[in-house]
């Protein structure tokens, strides 16, 4: 077999736990750092850092804690960060509400899950009731 032009390679994976209000800032620290590190642009790097925390805070506030993983990808022409979010909480029951934004069960702006899919190139939920919530995106640097 030939090799797939647009498969993207991992460079780097590391793993965080979300057991802490603090921890939140580590991943948020931690996005930015690897961002700026890969050359994105400032708009990108705010995304990045604004994404990171939004999603760990859900991972603290809703989900009771959980993990972060921050992934580096290649694709051979651009750099790309993946950051997966999980917790093992109550699942978001409506997520279509969720997703339209201005809807939280927290009575905070309810902005944090469709502000940062508008700020990445992908954005999938896995979640599901009684089991946990999946948050991935991934962006890419731009040519
Ligand atoms: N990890 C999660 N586990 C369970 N519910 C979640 C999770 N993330 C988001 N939600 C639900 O989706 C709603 C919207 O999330 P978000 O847009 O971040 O707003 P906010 O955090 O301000 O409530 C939350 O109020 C919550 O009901
Ligand atoms: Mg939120």
């Amino acid at each position: 077999m030939g090799s797939l032009a647009f498969e993207s390679q991992t460079l780097s994976s590391e793993t965080m736990a979300i057991d802490r209000e603090e921890d939140i800032v580590h991943v948020r620290k931690r996005a930015r750092m690897l961002a700026q590190a890969r050359g994105f642009d400032a708009f990108a790097c705010a995304a990045l850092t604004t994404a990171a925390s939004e999603l760990a805070r859900n991972v603290w506030v809703h989900g009771g804690g959980g993990q972060a993983t921050l992934e580096e990808l290649s694709d051979g022409n651009r750099f790309g960060i993946r950051m997966v979010f999980r917790d093992q909480g109550p699942g978001i029951a409506d997520l279509e509400r969720a997703l339209q934004g201005g809807y939280s069960t927290a009575r905070s702006l309810g902005l944090g899950l469709s502000g940062t899919r508008r700020l990445v190139e992908d954005f999938a939920i896995d979640t599901r009731p009684g089991e946990g919530t999946r948050v991935t995106i991934t962006k890419w640097t731009r040519f």
